[in-house]
């Protein structure tokens, strides 16, 4: 059966552009991102993982560790990483899984057969302290993933992780936030002194809290 949110990330144990890793051990106290692309040598993977190498101190902020794949073999990304250096003006300091066996992909149920036989697809986890997944992605070949929204969601989940509330639509850092429906309106006065706007009993918001 394919993973679903909250269940604990599948451990493994992987050949890297930077050495074996033991995934769990690789996290440990950190949240992390594992996401797949098709193939080395392509151009919007180049872009992609050139954008997560240019992101990566804001990752760093955030306690996030990343682990790209695919199932290309380490010769390869090796090489490849020195044209995503090139191209995109970055210095890519992840690690690569060369998953030739495709044991992480299949782990992760990266390969869709309707879309391509052969390569993993865009998938994306992010993956809480406590190693389970808190999100899940899926793009197909040809849509390169918005590296922004990745850092907009690690934001709310390390928001929402600590504080009863939830984030809006389009939601970004520093913007007023949802209680929560579990939380009554007498509750969340207690628990927000920021204050609360109540919008309908079932819509109330209030200040960022950790702001
Ligand atoms: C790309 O990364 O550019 C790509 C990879 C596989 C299929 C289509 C595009």
């Amino acid at each position: 059966m394919s993973l679903r949110l909250g269940d604990i990330a599948p451990d493994f144990t992987a050949l890297t552009t930077e050495g074996e890793i033991r995934f769990h051990e690789y996290l440990g106290e950190s949240w992390g991102i594992l996401f797949s692309h098709p193939a080395d040598y392509t151009p919007v993977c180049t872009t992609e993982l050139g954008r997560t190498a240019a992101l990566q101190e804001e990752f760093r902020k955030r306690n996030v560790k990343v682990l790209a794949v695919s199932v290309d073999p380490l010769d390869k990304h090796l090489g490849w990483v020195t044209d995503i250096n090139e191209t995109q003006g970055c210095r890519v300091d992840f690690p690569i899984i060369a998953d030739e066996d495709r044991k992480v992909a299949g782990l992760y149920d990266m390969i869709h057969p309707n879309a391509s036989e052969t390569f993993t697809v865009r998938s994306l986890f992010i993956i809480g302290p406590d190693k389970k997944v808190k999100l899940m992605i899926t793009y197909p070949a040809s849509t390169g993933r918005n590296f922004n929204e990745v850092l907009r969601v690690i934001d709310s989940l390390q928001l929402t992780a600590g504080y009863s509330v939830a984030t809006p639509a389009d939601w970004k850092e520093g913007e007023d936030v949802i209680v929560v429906p579990a939380v009554s309106t007498e509750d969340a006065i207690r628990r927000f002194p920021k204050g609360i706007k109540v919008v309908k009993p079932y819509l109330r918001y209030t200040p960022q809290p950790d702001k």
